[in-house]
């Protein structure tokens, strides 16, 4: 592959697999994964920490000149730090799922973590997941996908996955959470979850994950080609 600066965009819903299979085809195609939704979890994270009502967007707002949100790389893992402690431990709790969703649906935080963004794609060849990467992030990426699955299906992985980390939470909870969350994410006013008109739409209800890396794989190869 030549020296060339490549960004690979996969926004999509939560729970469609866009972690697991943007990092596996960044490893295989040697490009940096970043997760997006680990750093508005970060800021999630930080407003329950620090007593703030995540609805309460002036509070939510004063709050983000005092914290520092950085990202960085141990063992090839994207890590999140918060004034400069690691965080990525704690960011994965459904009260912080729902913290990110509140907060991501506000101006002043999307802009306080577009630059770090902007600054990985223009640095490394990136394979970047998020909501809004091929229509705000970066509208000029080599390759933009929007990856998506029923929300029915999307609730039984995170369901499978919330159980083996030992969670107590039913079925009916995460589904519920999810279609709340998909309802925040898509209706927001300010960069909504919606797919780039020169995306490619891949949806994966019907495959196995093995299938859907495969699949994905193709896509950005044929991108690439081009
Ligand atoms: O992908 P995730 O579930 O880790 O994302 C957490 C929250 O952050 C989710 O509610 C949507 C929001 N998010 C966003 O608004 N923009 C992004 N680029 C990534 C995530």
């Amino acid at each position: 592959m030549s020296d060339k600066i490549v960004s690979v965009a996969i926004d999509g819903p939560s729970g469609a697999g866009k972690s697991t299979i943007a990092r596996a085809l960044a490893n295989e195609l040697g490009y940096v994964y970043v997760d997006t939704g680990a750093l508005y979890r970060t800021v999630g994270y930080a407003v329950l920490q620090n007593g703030i009502d995540p609805k309460d967007a002036a509070a939510v707002e004063a709050l983000l000149p005092q914290i520092q949100v950085t990202m960085g790389y141990v063992n090839g893992e994207q890590r999140v730090f918060l004034n400069e402690q690691d965080v990525s431990g704690f960011i994965r709790t459904p009260e912080v799922s729902m913290a990110a969703s509140a907060t991501s649906a506000m101006p002043p935080v999307r802009q306080f973590l577009f630059h770090l963004q902007q600054e990985m794609a223009q640095k490394h060849s990136v394979i970047m997941d998020g909501r809004d990467i091929g229509t705000v992030v970066l509208p000029f990426a080599t390759v933009k996908i929007f990856l998506t699955a029923s929300a029915e299906v999307r609730a039984e992985r995170r369901f499978i996955e919330l159980q083996e980390k030992g969670m107590s939470v039913t079925y009916e909870e995460v589904l519920a959470d999810m279609k709340e969350r998909d309802y925040n994410d898509s209706h927001r006013a300010t960069a909504p979850l919606k797919p780039a008109e020169d995306a490619v739409l891949v949806d994966t209800s019907g495959n196995t994950l093995e299938e859907a890396i495969a699949r994905m794989k193709e896509v950005v190869q044929n991108a690439l080609k081009e």
